[in-house]
């Protein structure tokens, strides 16, 4: 069933987050360690792989044992960036949608990821029913949740320097549309949607300024590799990766034509007709547009007809 009215977006259009925050923001420690962490956790091989929120494409090259990988994203311009530094080739998809909205067929990709962007979520267990309906029994989905139970918010608590109490399971908004959560409460939505947690594995555990100033990054990455392990018995880093997984078997190959795996997000009409530069949902008309490679399901050109 299509949701009513979506949640708020974080939007990212026209930022430049891969320079500022990655390139130039002194995260190689951050990076690196979630590098482990997704080789740890994804398959070694699969056939389609949905990024969710996948913004410039930074980690998309970790995926490389899928055939194919849709990068979705909001923002038209992250995507973009994703497509100049991925450079060109058909394994990559380039999907423009609200996460709240998914453009694809039901049991369509047989893995999914979202890293850093539950984080923007203000209705996060809509956006998880939303993954789980696009994946096939026995898919794989990699999640990273920012963790308001972390060592420093609970020492600020425990020192009232901060308000808001850690230990609740309630989604904490600690700047407008930036959510940290409660790791019993993700591990609790992923469970009432089928999912089984396989692993969890707790990442940047010295993410401490002063810390990376004084320690070599690489001293820092090896030890976190080791501490990430910790995850399955205690949870107080700032960030959080599980490996959920569906049961049953997944499908032979059905991957057929692109156009066949989007349905229109409007109506949840599908398979979508083909007109090169946009698809057209022959039950409400709308008509979605392709700029460049980018399915762009935000906002159908017609929609003020
Ligand atoms: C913090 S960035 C993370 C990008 C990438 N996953 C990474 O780790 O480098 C969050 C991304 O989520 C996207 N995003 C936020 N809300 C979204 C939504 N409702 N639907 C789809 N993408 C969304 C943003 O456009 C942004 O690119």
């Amino acid at each position: 069933m299509e949701p009513k009215k979506s949640p708020p977006v974080c939007d990212y259009e026209g930022s430049d987050y891969q320079a500022s925050f990655w390139d130039q923001g002194g995260r190689e420690y951050e990076d690196r360690t979630e590098a482990i962490a997704l080789k740890r956790l994804l398959p070694k091989s699969g056939q389609l792989m949905l990024e969710v929120g996948a913004g410039a494409g930074r980690n998309t090259p970790r995926y490389s044992g899928y055939e194919r990988v849709v990068l979705l994203d909001y923002s038209m311009t992250q995507l973009q960036h994703a497509k100049a530094r991925l450079g060109i080739s058909d394994r990559f998809v380039f999907v423009a949608a609200d996460v709240y909205r998914l453009p694809f067929v039901d049991e369509l990709f047989d893995g999914a990821t979202m890293i850093r962007t539950l984080h923007h979520m203000a209705d996060a267990p809509v956006a998880l029913s939303q993954i789980r309906n696009v994946l096939q029994p026995g898919s794989v989905f990699v999640l990273e949740f920012a963790s308001k139970l972390n060592l420093k918010s609970i020492l600020r608590y425990l020192l009232g320097r901060q308000e808001w109490s850690p230990f609740r399971r309630e989604p904490v908004e600690f700047v407008a549309l930036n959510f940290d959560f409660h790791p019993k409460a993700v591990h609790g939505w992923l469970k009432e949607l089928g999912f089984r947690i396989e692993k969890t594995l707790t990442v940047s555990h010295f993410r401490w300024a002063p810390l990376k100033r004084l320690i070599p990054t690489g001293i820092l990455v090896t030890l976190d590799s080791l501490a990430q392990w910790t995850g399955p018995l205690w949870q107080l880093t700032p960030s959080v990766f599980v490996r959920a997984s569906l049961g049953g078997e997944r499908n032979e190959s059905v991957l057929g034509e692109i156009v066949q795996w989007f349905k229109c997000p409007q109506c949840g009409n599908s398979p979508l007709i083909d007109h090169t530069s946009y698809l057209l949902c022959s039950s409400c008309g709308s008509q979605w547009a392709i700029y460049e490679g980018i399915y762009d399901f935000k906002t159908p050109l017609n929609k003020s007809k």
